[in-house]
């Protein structure tokens, strides 16, 4: 048996890490043979709600959960953690945007880097989910420089998967015959949407579906989907979000398919000519731990000036928040 690693989740006692919290406990995000120690952080009015989670995860009698650790001190949290997953934030309402939450969020995530930063080991691998991701994690990698930064990532599974249902149902094709597809730029109604490289059952998508429902249907359903689920639920995605959380995760650490990639917002290196160091959703390729940008994709002037767009907002929010690095 492995020895067990240990896996920090904020913000535990709220929606997404009802749904999260199970499932890896059960060994579906790290794998079936990887013992965890989950160190759950909650402010101080949480942890009563948060020893009810506690008490529900014992009552599973997981085989892999060694232990549960719950705390409202960061320090106790983010020590000697293997994992990072930051979902601990406020979600928006009705009619309101992402960013609009950076005020408040944006705290959370400097103060929370500096105690990463002191505490946490550098090798630490860190899932941005609180809104604005992006560049909440952006703050955090501001707060936290004895980070490894390819460490610090944010959450695009959610739109790559939400786009591989739309295509997949389009297509009228089963959702495991959908690869590639790729989610670039910002969690957020700028992000690009992109089957230009995707393939369905090994056909190139965009010789199966047309090209106006592709630029002008797809794109923004899959861009304003947290919104619908929003209006639809009177608060936003859970299971939905926690699910991607497992994929983003088990995709990173456990590797992508032959033959396939996943969406990732990860520090920029430059390529594809966004700003270096902005955490810009990218096609990933991932191996031994380790994420690699697919390079060389060709896009097309559309594309591309969405793209540009995306990186712009990201740009403001980054200047929106300077006072938070
Ligand atoms: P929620 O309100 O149900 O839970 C949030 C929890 O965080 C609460 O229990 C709260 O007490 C806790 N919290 C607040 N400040 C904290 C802090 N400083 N440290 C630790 N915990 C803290 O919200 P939710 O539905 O679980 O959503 C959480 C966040 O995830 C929101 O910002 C939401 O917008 C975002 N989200 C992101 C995606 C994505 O794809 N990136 C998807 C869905 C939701
Ligand atoms: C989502 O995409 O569902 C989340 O980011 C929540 C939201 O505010 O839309």
């Amino acid at each position: 048996m492995k020895q067990p690693v240990r896996v920090t989740v904020t913000g535990a006692a709220g929606q997404i890490c009802y749904s999260l919290l199970y499932r890896i406990a059960s060994g579906e995000m790290l794998g079936n043979d990887q013992p965890v120690i989950l160190q759950l952080l909650e402010i101080t009015p949480a942890l009563k709600v948060l020893e009810a989670v506690r008490m529900e995860l014992n009552d599973c009698a997981f085989p892999l959960l060694h232990d549960v650790i719950c705390t409202d001190d960061a320090k106790v949290a983010f020590t000697g953690a293997d994992y990072g997953l930051m979902v601990g934030a406020k979600p928006r309402g009705p009619g309101m945007e992402r960013a609009d939450l950076l005020k408040d969020n944006g705290k959370i995530f400097s103060t929370l880097g500096k105690v990463i930063n002191e505490v946490a080991s550098p090798e630490m691998k860190i899932c941005v989910v609180g809104n604005p991701a992006n560049t909440n994690a952006y703050i955090l990698m501001k707060n936290a420089p004895n980070l490894n930064p390819r460490n610090i990532s944010a959450l695009m599974r959610l739109d790559h998967n939400r786009a591989i249902y739309q295509l997949a149902e389009k297509a009228d094709k089963p959702m495991n015959t959908v690869q590639k597809m790729t989610i670039w730029g910002n969690h957020s109604t700028t992000q690009v949407p992109d089957i230009t490289h995707t393939t369905i059952g090994g056909e190139a998508a965009p010789s199966l579906v047309d090209a106006t429902w592709a630029n002008e249907e797809f794109i923004p359903k899959v861009a304003k989907r947290g919104a619908e689920v929003i209006a639809a639920r009177g608060s936003s995605s859970a299971a939905s979000a926690a699910n991607g959380v497992i994929d983003h995760v088990r995709t990173w650490v456990l590797g992508t398919e032959d033959g396939d990639w996943a969406s990732m917002a990860v520090c920029s290196d430059g390529s594809y000519g966004i700003q270096e160091g902005l955490i810009y959703s990218y096609p990933v390729t991932c191996k031994d731990g380790e994420w690699t940008i697919v390079q060389g994709l060709e896009n097309s002037a559309f594309i591309t000036e969405k793209m540009k767009a995306s990186e712009k907002e990201l740009q403001d929010e980054a200047e929106t928040c300077s006072d938070l690095f």
